[in-house]
C-alpha cells in the first residue's frame, strides 16, 4: 500500500470553538479542507503512528464520506487501529465511553451537534483526548497552530470500506474494528442504573415519550429504553438517524422539540417526555404538564442522584458552567460537597471530572453528565430521571414543587440574538465591558447594581487559566444576568444573554413575569436597541 503524499497548503480560520471545528458543511467539502484539519489534528498530537482512535459521528450529511477520509488519513499516517461505530454512528457519549473501555489514544467525532444537517447546514469535526473528554484548549490552540503552517496530508487511495457489519477489516497496516455502536454503552447504563426498578416502573403503566429527533440516540433509545425497560413499542418516537434529521432542527428545547412540548403541555400527556440532540449529548426533560429546566434539572439530580446504584455512595462534587444558575450551588450546600463554577463548554469539566473533585456537571444548555464519561449524556440523563423517578413514585411536578420547597427557586432563561453582525455584536460586548467597573449603584428600571465583572477561571487542577468568558452583572435581590458570545455559530455572531433570579418562597408567577424587570434593565444599559437594532431575541429558552 502507498501512502499519497498531497500537497496542501493552510486554510483560513480552522480555529476550533467551543466544540471542535465546526462550518458550514459546503466549506468541510471542499478540497483539502477536511483533510488538512485531520492532518493537524494528527500533527497537533505528535503524530498517529502506532496509535489506537475511535472514530465516528451523528450519522449527518457527510458523515460517511468523511469517515472514509478519515480511516484513510489515520492508516497513512500509521496508525495502529481505528474502531468505528456500524455504518460510522456513534453518539457523542457513546463514542468518549469507547475511548475509555479501549484506553485508546483519543477519537475524532463527526457532528454539529444540535445545529441542521444536509449539504446546506452545518458540519463540525472535534478530537477527543484518552480521557474521554473533548480536547482542552491547550490541545485545539496547537491544532490550530498545526493547521496555519500545513503544508501537505498523507493519504491512501484505497476503495471505501464496507462499515454495515460488525468485524475486523484492514486498511494498509491498519486494523478497523467496525463495532456496534449501542452495546458497550448500553452495558455502562445498566451498572450505573436500577434497571430492575425501572422495569417496575414502567410495568406498572408508567408512560414515557421519547424523542429522538431523527438523530443518532434513536437506536439507543430503542435498545434501552423499549428493548430493555420494557416501555411499549412506539415510546421513542422518530428513532431513525437522517443526514438531514427529517428537515428539522435536533435540538431539545421548548422551542425545537415543540411537538413534543405540546404533547406533554396536552391532555394526552404520558407521565414523562424526554428528548436528545443530534450527536446525543444533550437532553430535555419534561414532566406532564411542567418543563425541567436544565439548571434545575441538575440540581434534581445532584440532589437525588444517590437513589440510583452507581451513585449510591454519594457525589464528590457538583460542577456547572458558568451562566447556569446556582440552583445546583444550592443542593451541593446542603450536601456539604463542593460546587464549581467553570467556563462554557464541556472540556472545563474534564479536569474536576478526572481529578475526583467532581462526579456530576451541567450547563444550562440542555448539557448533563457524569463522571461514567467525559462528555455531557443525553440518555443519561434520562435514565437517572426515570431511576429517580422509580424510587421515588412521584411525578415530574411533584418532585420539582418538593424541590423549590427546600431549595428556593432559581427562575431562568436564555434569550438568544442570532446571526447579528459580528462587528455590532463586538461593539455591544466591547461597550458594556467597559462600563463594568461603574456599574454597581446604578439603577435601571427596578434594579440596582450590586457587582459587574467579567469571569475569568482559573483551573483548580491544572492552574491554568481562562480569560473573558462572559460578563456578569448582579444585581440587590437575588437577580443575575450574564452576556457572552456564542462559540459554536457558524454564521454571524451570536449573543447569548442569561436571565436568573432567585427567590427564597417561590411567587409561583410565570418565568416570564418574573424576570421581566431583570430583562428590561439589561436591554437598556446593553443599548441593544442602539446597537443592534433589536431588543427581541429569535430564541428562548
Ligand atoms: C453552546 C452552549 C454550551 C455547550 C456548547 C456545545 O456553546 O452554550 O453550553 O457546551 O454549545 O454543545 P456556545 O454556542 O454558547 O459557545
Ligand atoms: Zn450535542
Amino acid at each position: 500500500m502507498t501512502v499519497e503524499t498531497v500537497q496542501s497548503a493552510p486554510i483560513e480560520g480552522q480555529k476550533p470553538g467551543t466544540s471542535g471545528l465546526r462550518k458550514k458543511t459546503r466549506i468541510f467539502m471542499q478540497p483539502h479542507y477536511l483533510e488538512n484539519f485531520v492532518q493537524s489534528i494528527f500533527n497537533a498530537i505528535g503524530g498517529a503512528a502506532g496509535k489506537r482512535f475511535v472514530v465516528g459521528g451523528d450519522g449527518r450529511y457527510f458523515n460517511k464520506e468523511a469517515i472514509q477520509t478519515i480511516l484513510r488519513m489515520a492508516a497513512a499516517n500509521g496508525a495502529h487501529e481505528v474502531l468505528v461505530g456500524t455504518e460510522g454512528l456513534l453518539s457523542t457519549p457513546a463514542a468518549s465511553h469507547l475511548i475509555r473501555l479501549n484506553k485508546t489514544n483519543g477519537g475524532i467525532i463527526l457532528s454539529a451537534s444540535h445545529n441542521p444537517g444536509g449539504i446546506d447546514e452545518d458540519f463540525g469535526v472535534k478530537f477527543n483526548t484518552p480521557n474521554g473528554g473533548p480536547a482542552p484548549e491547550a490541545v485545539t490552540a496547537r491544532m490550530f497552530e498545526a493547521s496555519k503552517v500545513l503544508d501537505s496530508y498523507v493519504t491512501l487511495s484505497t476503495p471505501d470500506l464496507d462499515l454495515g457489519t460488525p468485524g475486523k477489516l484492514r486498511l494498509g497496516d491498519m486494523v478497523v474494528r467496525v463495532v456496534d455502536p449501542v452495546s458497550d454503552y448500553r452495558d455502562l447504563m445498566a451498572k450505573l442504573f436500577d434497571f430492575e426498578a425501572m422495569r417496575g416502573l414502567l410495568a406498572g403503566g408508567f408512560t414515557l415519550c421519547f424523542d429522538a429527533m431523527h438523530a443518532v440516540t434513536g437506536p439507543y433509545a430503542k435498545t434501552i429504553l423499549e428493548g430493555d425497560l420494557g416501555a411499549p413499542e412506539g415510546s421513542v418516537i422518530n428513532a431513525v438517524p437522517l443526514p438531514d434529521f427529517g428537515g428539522g432542527h435536533p435540538d431539545p428545547n421548548p422551542i425545537w422539540a415543540k411537538p413534543l412540548m405540546d404533547l406533554m403541555m396536552s391532555g394526552d400527556a404520558p407521565d414523562f417526555g424526554a428528548a436528545s440532540d443530534g450527536d446525543g449529548d444533550r437532553n430535555m426533560i419534561v414532566g406532564r404538564g411542567a418543563y425541567v429546566t436544565p439548571s434545575d434539572s441538575l440540581a434534581v439530580l445532584a440532589a437525588n442522584a444517590h437513589l440510583a446504584p452507581g451513585y449510591a455512595d454519594g457525589l464528590a462534587g457538583v460542577a456547572r458552567s458558568m451562566p447556569t444558575s446556582g440552583a445546583a450551588d444550592r443542593v451541593a450546600d446542603a450536601l456539604g460537597i463542593a460546587s464549581f463554577e467553570t467556563p462554557t463548554g464541556w472540556k472545563f469539566f474534564g479536569n474536576l471530572l478526572d481529578a475526583g473533585k467532581a462526579t456530576i456537571c451541567g450547563e444550562e444548555s440542555a448539557g448533563t453528565g457524569s463522571d461514567h464519561v467525559r462528555e455531557k449524556d443525553g440518555l443519561w440523563a434520562v435514565l437517572l430521571w426515570l431511576n429517580i423517578l422509580a424510587v421515588r413514585k412521584q411525578s415530574v411536578a411533584e418532585i420539582l414543587d418538593d424541590h423549590w420547597t427546600r431549595y428556593g427557586r432559581n427562575y431562568y432563561s436564555r434569550h438568544d440574538f442570532e446571526a447579528v453582525p459580528s462587528d455590532k455584536a463586538h461593539q455591544l460586548m466591547d461597550r458594556l465591558a467597559g462600563m463594568l467597573a461603574d456599574l454597581p449603584g446604578q439603577t435601571f428600571g427596578e434594579l440596582t447594581v450590586s457587582k459587574a465583572d467579567e469571569f475569568s477561571y482559573l483551573d483548580p487542577v491544572d492552574g491554568s487559566s481562562s480569560h473573558n468568558q462572559g460578563l456578569r452583572i448582579w444585581f440587590d435581590g437575588g437577580a443575575r444576568a450574564v452576556l457572552r458570545l456564542s462559540g459554536t455559530g457558524t454564521e454571524g455572531a451570536t449573543i447569548r444573554v442569561y436571565f436568573e433570579q432567585y427567590q427564597d418562597a417561590p411567587s409561583g408567577a410565570s418565568t416570564e413575569a418574573v424576570l421581566r424587570p431583570l430583562r428590561e434593565a439589561v436591554l437598556t444599559l446593553g443599548a441593544f436597541e442602539h446597537i443592534v437594532g433589536r431588543t427581541t431575541p429569535g430564541v428562548v429558552t
